[in-house]
């Protein structure tokens, strides 16, 4: 190494490359906690919404799927279920109720669970709620 390049200069590069993303970890952290409240709508959490989460855990519904890009890629991601299927929830009541016991022959499918209407209500309400989650667009295509 050339002689201007000194120990000290080597330990204030280290030190202050250190503090710089110290710091900057702590700013971004202080703007997600501060930004949270306002991008996850949570005050729109109702029994209903609360109910269609429990509904998704019980039956493990993340065990294949994906929820804003968290969970399984065995089958499509259901963060945009909702804008996929035309903003009805009937559609995705309607998809859930009717997969066949035994699966669609010759490709990957869907168990039948047997919810009730209010499950199924409820499932197809957290999954709304979670579409309308300001996620910066992700997942950033309208396809599962
Ligand atoms: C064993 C794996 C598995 C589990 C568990 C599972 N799914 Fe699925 N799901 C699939 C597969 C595979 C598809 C795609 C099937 C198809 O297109 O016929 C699918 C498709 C869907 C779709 C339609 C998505 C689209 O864009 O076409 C919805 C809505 C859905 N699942 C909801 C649920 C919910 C709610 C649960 C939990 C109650 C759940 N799934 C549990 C495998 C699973």
């Amino acid at each position: 190494m050339s002689d201007s390049f000194t120990k000290s200069m080597a330990r204030n590069i280290y030190l202050g490359g250190s503090v710089f993303f110290i710091l900057l970890f702590l700013v971004l952290t202080f703007d997600t906690v501060r930004t949270l409240p306002k991008r996850d709508h949570r005050e729109n959490i109702t029994p209903q919404v609360a109910l269609g989460k429990k509904v998704w855990e019980d039956n493990n519904c993340v065990g294949c799927h994906t929820l804003m890009g968290e969970g399984a890629y065995y089958a499509p991601e259901l963060a945009n279920v909702y804008d996929r299927f035309g903003k009805n929830k009937d559609v995705i009541k309607m998809f859930i109720a009717t997969r066949p016991k035994e699966g669609v022959p010759g490709r990957r499918s869907m168990p039948q669970f047997n919810l009730s209407e209010q499950e199924l209500d409820a499932v197809a309400e957290f999954l709304k709620w979670t579409s309308e989650i300001d996620d910066a667009n992700w997942p950033p295509n309208i396809q599962g």
